[in-house]
């Protein structure tokens, strides 16, 4: 069946379920765990619930519906899935809570096979490539009253059309790819998210434009490795249709670029294997895009990258962070590293803390390694123990959060554009912004200028913030 065809079936779905629940003001929970892609997946799903009559609550004792949108990159989501289905039962047995459960986690069998077993309350297990099918299993399961598991294991497709129910009304994100054929050793979301496939230019183009037509300001192009977009494509020549010439991600860039209304293009992620001149081009030529680009580094040692399966080394990537510093002026960079890799030698792990000095990251996202059933690292014999993996773990937290504070004087006596998000939870006579390299920025204002691109002066860095004056007053 093509997708839109099975995309309308389940707006009919929607509409079926809306009617059996309408005048019973029903609620729903979503917990999300993970990456920006499963936030965005998670717009989706609450797009879909709402149309069938459920309102949202943070209060799982109230949701007659919870939903767990689930992560397997690191073992820690797994713990936080468990703890939270146990603390259900009670609220189930008291309300009658229908819960679902989805995402990358279900696609893997030891998970839902351990959940069918100890959690066998649970409603609706569906996985990442039948979430679109929500409406339907949700219909079947109330209809029925029986439990239903819709997962399937294929290379993926890309559904158009469904609702989305956006958490912020100044910056969105854009699905622009999903899955992803690099498979690293260490990684296990080619195995649970399927083989890359690009959106068409024209989908995610009008996406945008509706966005901005909405009031948005800032756009955030999600994908695995937003930089391959339609390569596949390309090079399998399958037929796509260009729209105002894109057929690249630079030209994805361009066009995106000339959007009226969008004051702030970001991405993540690229893979810094296929960071093409033409990409660093674009990213130098268009105002929009925000000079802070996020680069995965993993390791900063040329033997653990190869065994990683990174396909780069530690020269070729400090090579390519000199040709975009020389190309964009101001860049600023952040990145993903893991320590403790299967094999990673003290001498190894002296390379991943050399890179960090050398290219002065602006913020850097660490991570342990965490063993992933079915993926290569997880067979390799060389596990690090974690005793050696913590101790590396804080030597770079320093050394990343030493940088942190260097870099944030800096900004000390400059005027930055600010893009203003709203009241800071914490004071709310201030207001709460970004600069365009990601710095949250606290300042004093007026209510009014919320959802504006506004001058801050810096005044103080407390680390994870900066303070500022507003230069407009
Ligand atoms: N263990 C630890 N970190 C991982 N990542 C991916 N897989 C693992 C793993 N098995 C990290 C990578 C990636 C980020 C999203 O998560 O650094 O870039
Ligand atoms: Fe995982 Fe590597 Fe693909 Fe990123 S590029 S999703 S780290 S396999």
């Amino acid at each position: 069946m093509d997708t839109a065809k099975e995309v309308e079936i389940q707006k009919e779905y929607m509409e079926k379920v809306r009617k059996i629940n309408s005048g019973k003001e029903l609620k729903y929970m979503i917990l999300t765990m993970g990456c920006q892609l499963n936030e965005n997946d998670s717009e989706k799903i609450s797009g879909m619930i709402e149309k069938m009559g459920y309102t949202k609550t943070n209060d799982s004792k109230q949701a007659d519906l919870f939903v767990f949108n689930t992560c397997c990159v690191r073992e820690n989501a797994e713990d936080k899935l468990f703890g939270k289905l146990g603390e259900l039962k009670k609220i189930k047995e008291k309300n009658g809570t229908i819960i679902a459960i989805g995402g990358c986690m279900m696609q893997e069998k030891h998970i839902t096979d351990k959940i069918k077993a100890s959690y066998p309350y649970t409603d609706i297990l569906f996985g990442t490539h039948t979430m679109h099918k929500f409406p339907e299993n949700l219909y079947k399961t109330i209809i029925e009253h029986k439990k239903r598991e819709d997962i399937i294991d294929i290379d993926g497709k890309t559904y158009e059309g469904l609702p989305i129910k956006r958490e912020n009304n100044l910056q969105a994100s854009v699905t622009i790819m999903n899955g992803c054929n690099n498979f690293c050793s260490y990684c296990i979301v080619p195995y649970v998210r399927g083989r890359e496939r690009s959106r068409m230019p024209k989908d995610i183009i009008k996406e945008v434009e509706c966005l901005a037509k909405k009031g948005y300001k800032e756009i955030m192009l999600l994908g695995q490795n937003v930089n391959s977009y339609l390569r596949v494509e390309r090079e399998n020549n399958v037929k796509f249709e260009e729209y105002q010439g894109v057929n690249s991600f630079a030209t994805l860039l361009y066009a995106i670029n000339k959007i009226e209304g969008i004051e702030r293009i970001r991405f993540i992620s690229p893979h810094p294997k296929d960071f093409t001149t033409d990409v660093i081009e674009a990213i130098a030529k268009c105002d929009k895009i925000c000079k802070m680009i996020h680069l995965p580094l993993q390791s900063g040692s040329t033997e653990v990258l190869r065994v990683m399966n990174r396909r780069y080394t530690k020269e070729q990537y400090l090579d390519l962070v000199e040709k975009m510093k020389n190309k964009i002026p101001n860049l600023k960079l952040s990145t993903d590293i893991i320590v403790g890799f299967p094999g990673e030698t003290e001498e190894d792990f002296e390379d991943t803390l050399d890179v960090v000095r050398k290219v002065n990251y602006e913020q850097v996202y660490m991570f342990i390694y965490s063993r992933r059933k079915g993926t290569p690292g997880d067979k390799m014999e060389n596990q690090i123990p974690e005793e050696i993996k913590h101790k590396r773990f804080e030597r770079l937290k320093k050394l990343a959060e030493s940088q942190i504070e260097v870099n944030n004087k800096e900004y000390i006596g400059k005027i930055e554009k600010v893009l203003v998000e709203g009241k800071s939870k914490t004071n709310d006579k201030m207001l709460t912004g970004r600069t365009q390299s990601n710095k949250v920025v606290i300042f004093e204002g007026n209510e009014e200028l919320i959802g504006k691109l506004i001058s801050i002066k810096i005044v103080s860095q407390h680390m994870w913030y900066l303070k500022g004056e507003n230069q407009n007053a």
